[in-house]
């Protein structure tokens, strides 16, 4: 007998909604989802051009390698990498993200670092060992929106420090600090993504994060640097990580492989003083007891071998060329007023349209014509950039980011078409668009 086919979905929602309304925890009214996880569903259409993820262009990625690879692991270790591991990570692993960091500079102790499931799980493990609900957290304005998900869903106090094309202002951190002072208040971490920054594409310059860590040193308040971007570098010379700068004192390091390998695997690392560390552990075993042993197996293995740097220098090259594809198709097709930066690194592009124009009413008009993106209220807590947008480019190839910068363009002008009728105004009156899109940025 066949069994009858399972309900779908969307007719079991609307009705059990209410039976479960009281079941929740008081949590569930905070979470808050991410904008880009919202859309998957949309953006995974193949009609969709979608510059709305973070994904890293897997299709790069040697098919043969890969397989001789898994191939290889699986054949001489089968037993071990169908089995559960250690919960803070397998020592091939540990061992290999020692070498990964020294790639940026960084010298660490295998034994400081955490194994998690993706740089997702470092961000979601630190605030769970670190903020009770009403807790002060800082962090970038705008910030990654995926962070503000877990901020949110373990009930953060979130106070979002502005950024300029140097990153965040430590002018506005050492007010905000003090303001919080004067309240008995003292934020538990400063989380910031100081390298070719998601959303915002920018870099802290040195001389703030001379000034952070001096800062996390005189007042004793841990900064949490989340540093998945830091070796896609399309130019300009590197910078020393708040990590290397402050010796891991103050400083917790977040890492992962998703950006430079593959986030398919699902492996990120946290790099945290001992008494941090071993809360972690105990949090991430009651999560998800350890990460997958085969996918931390393969990137033992991987990393083991030079060839990992020449595939992030080959990743450099293809999303160097992308990044200017949009740049250039952002002169070409995006609206006067509009303004946008140039990162030296990293997958995002940050736009802001002409101020009468809100994003999250541009995303549907352009999902429309079968483009994504994603809007810039997703980056903030209080409802800003509203105007603003995050642009991938490393996750299609150039003739879809041309076509998908043109769609956004048309459904832009249109609406800026539609303001000006009902307004009596005129393009003429917005501000002209800067000669150099490169040189302007506006967060
Ligand atoms: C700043 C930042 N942190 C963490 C993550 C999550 O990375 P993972 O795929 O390793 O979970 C992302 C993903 O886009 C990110 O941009």
């Amino acid at each position: 007998m066949t069994a009858p086919p399972p309900p779908r979905r969307s007719q079991t929602r609307a009705r059990d909604l209410e039976r479960y309304a009281s079941l929740f925890a008081k949590r569930t009214r905070v979470m808050r989802s991410s904008a880009m996880r919202d859309m998957m569903e949309i953006t995974a259409r193949p009609e969709i051009i979608s510059l709305a993820g973070g994904l890293p262009d897997t299709s790069t990625f040697p098919p043969e390698a890969f397989a001789a690879e898994m191939n290889r692991i699986t054949k001489t270790a089968v037993a071990e990498v169908l089995q559960y591991g250690p919960t803070e990570g397998l020592d091939i692993v540990r061992e290999q993200i020692v070498k990964v960091m020294a790639a940026e500079g960084m010298r660490i102790d295998a034994m400081d670092v955490t194994v998690t499931t993706g740089g997702q799980q470092a961000i979601d493990l630190i605030t769970k060992v670190l903020i009770d609900p009403g807790d002060v957290l800082i962090c970038d304005a705008p910030t990654y929106p995926g962070a503000i998900s877990t901020f949110c869903s373990y009930e953060a106090d979130i106070v979002q420090i502005e950024c300029d094309a140097d990153g965040m202002r430590m002018d506005l951190l050492e007010q905000t600090l003090d303001a919080l002072a004067a309240r008995g208040r003292k934020p538990k971490f400063i989380y910031s993504v100081p390298t070719f920054q998601n959303p915002g594409g920018v870099t802290l310059s040195l001389e703030r994060r001379q000034k952070l860590v001096a800062l996390a040193r005189e007042r004793e308040i841990l900064v949490v640097e989340d540093n998945p971007y830091g070796l896609l570098r399309y130019e300009g010379d590197s910078l020393p990580t708040l990590y290397s700068l402050d010796g891991g004192n103050y400083v917790v390091y977040l890492g992962t492989f998703s950006k430079i390998l593959s986030a398919g695997l699902r492996i990120g690392w946290i790099v945290s003083p001992t008494p941090i560390r071993e809360k972690v552990v105990l949090g991430k075993g009651a999560s998800d007891l350890c990460t997958s042993t085969l996918t931390q197996n393969f990137a033992g293995e991987y990393f083991k071998k030079d060839r990992w740097q020449e595939y992030v220098a080959d990743l450099v090259g293809i999303y160097r060329s992308r990044r200017d594809a949009m740049i250039g198709a952002m002169s070409e097709y995006f609206p006067h007023g509009a303004t946008w930066n140039k990162p030296e690194g990293g997958l995002f592009i940050w736009a802001t349209m002409p101020d009468v124009l809100d994003t999250s009413d541009l995303l549907a008009k352009a999902l429309g014509k079968g483009v994504a993106f994603v809007p810039g209220t997703s980056a903030y807590v209080d409802g800003r950039g509203a105007s603003s947008m995050r642009l991938n480019f490393s996750g299609v190839k150039e003739d879809e980011i041309i076509e998908g910068i043109r769609r956004i363009g048309e459904v832009a002008r249109e609406q800026l078409g539609l303001y000006e009728t009902m307004t009596n105004t005129n393009e003429m009156r917005l501000p002209p668009r800067p000669q150099d899109p490169g040189e302007e940025t506006d967060q």
